[in-house]
């Protein structure tokens, strides 16, 4: 079984082609940083324009990789959602195109699942695990049972990590994108103990018993030392601090749901795994594999290349999607906002990211 995979729900616009074998037989990403760093963010009109003169291209670069036509396609993924919408829409319009002419199955990947089910591509890792989503939209931590099946334990009661992250670098003067260049500068601090002394920051949530995150308080406190008492010499100290609390902040919020997690599943070998953007910091991924490992599970993470936005986990998700039978009409519509559990609670202030 082979699918095509189309991604174009940010600022990426990526197309993949994957077997069931779980190959990735190719996977091309086209980012449009250039077109928003001068904005110092994505521009959803740009980005709704530069997927519509790229995509067509992508996808015959992907083709062409995999070596394989049109013909050889069992089915076609596309993200519908959640994202901005003009990307989504020139994604599934595309997406379905391909799925009429060709007469093959259309699958409508929502993108969460796509990084939700990321580590089943490749390790293969089995049903139940836990799933840690950082990215810079959204920040949960889900229960992934099966294919479609996600229990939401934790949301973001206001910023997402990546957004924080982001909003944080552009504070201390940091070029976009923010989260890998703040990575950059905290790892050229050359006193760690003196960084966490002398830039002491809150770590919101750390020590309450349900899963949730929050970040404005965090990103406040930074914004107070920015302001009032940072020299230029002292960038590097306030990263590496930022960064040492981030990490505090979301291992603490892991263990109460690995807590859960073990409660809850008996299972072999747990797993927590973690996906998206975020999941790209060495920091966070050393004090998260510490934390699982007290918590008796192993931590996954995927490799950097499927870290980011990318389509492979779109086709992937699509080859889950088509083996089960899933398959979408299309009519479908995009959704710029499509939550993973529908039954969870909206929580105040999360708006899309909830
Ligand atoms: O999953 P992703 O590529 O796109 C979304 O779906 O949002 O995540 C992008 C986010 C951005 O906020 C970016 O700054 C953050 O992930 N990010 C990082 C790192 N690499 C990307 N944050 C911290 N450290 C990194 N190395
Ligand atoms: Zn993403």
């Amino acid at each position: 079984m082979i699918v095509l995979g189309i991604e174009t729900s940010c600022d990426e616009t990526a197309a993949a082609v994957i077997t069931d074998q779980r190959e990735i037989l190719s996977s091309v990403v086209l980012s449009q940083l250039e077109e928003h760093a001068v904005f110092g963010g994505v521009v959803p009109e740009i980005a709704a324009r530069a997927h519509l003169s790229s995509l067509d291209g992508i996808i015959q670069a992907a083709l062409s990789d995999a070596d394989v036509t049109l013909n050889d396609l069992d089915g076609v993924a596309a993200t519908c959602g959640p994202g901005l919408i003009g990307g989504l829409l020139v994604g599934a319009v595309t997406g379905k195109a391909l799925s009429s002419t060709m007469n093959i199955p259309f699958l409508a990947i929502n993108h969460l699942e796509g990084h939700a089910l990321t580590p089943r591509l490749t390790d293969n890792i089995a049903f139940p695990y836990l799933l840690l989503l950082v990215s810079g939209g959204h920040t949960q931590i889900l229960a992934v049972e099966d294919v479609g099946k996600y229990k939401r334990w934790g949301t973001t009661l206001d910023d997402a990590a990546g957004e924080c992250f982001d909003k944080c670098a552009k504070l201390l003067g940091l070029p976009f994108p923010g989260g890998p260049n703040l990575e950059k500068t905290a790892a050229l601090c050359p006193d760690h103990t003196a960084a966490r002394a002398k830039f002491p920051l809150p770590a919101p949530m750390k020590g309450r018993k349900n899963c949730d995150f929050s970040f404005s308080g965090l990103k406040t406190s930074v914004r107070n030392y920015v302001d009032k008492t940072i020299k230029h010499t002292e960038i590097e100290y306030l990263a590496y601090s930022f960064q040492e609390t981030m990490a505090d902040t979301i291992a603490d919020r892991c263990l109460v749901a690995m807590t859960r997690f073990r409660e809850n599943f008996n299972v072999a070998t747990p797993t927590l795994v973690v996906a998206g953007g975020v999941s790209a910091n060495k920091a966070i991924r050393t004090r998260l594999t510490q934390t699982a490992s007290q918590c008796g599970m192993s931590l996954y993470a995927p490799p950097l290349s499927l870290c980011g936005d990318n389509a492979a986990m779109i086709a992937w998700a699509g080859i889950e999607r088509l083996r089960l039978g899933l398959t979408d009409p299309l009519d479908f519509k995009a959704r710029p906002r499509w939550p993973l559990d529908a039954t969870a609670e909206p929580r105040l202030g999360a708006g899309v990211k909830a």
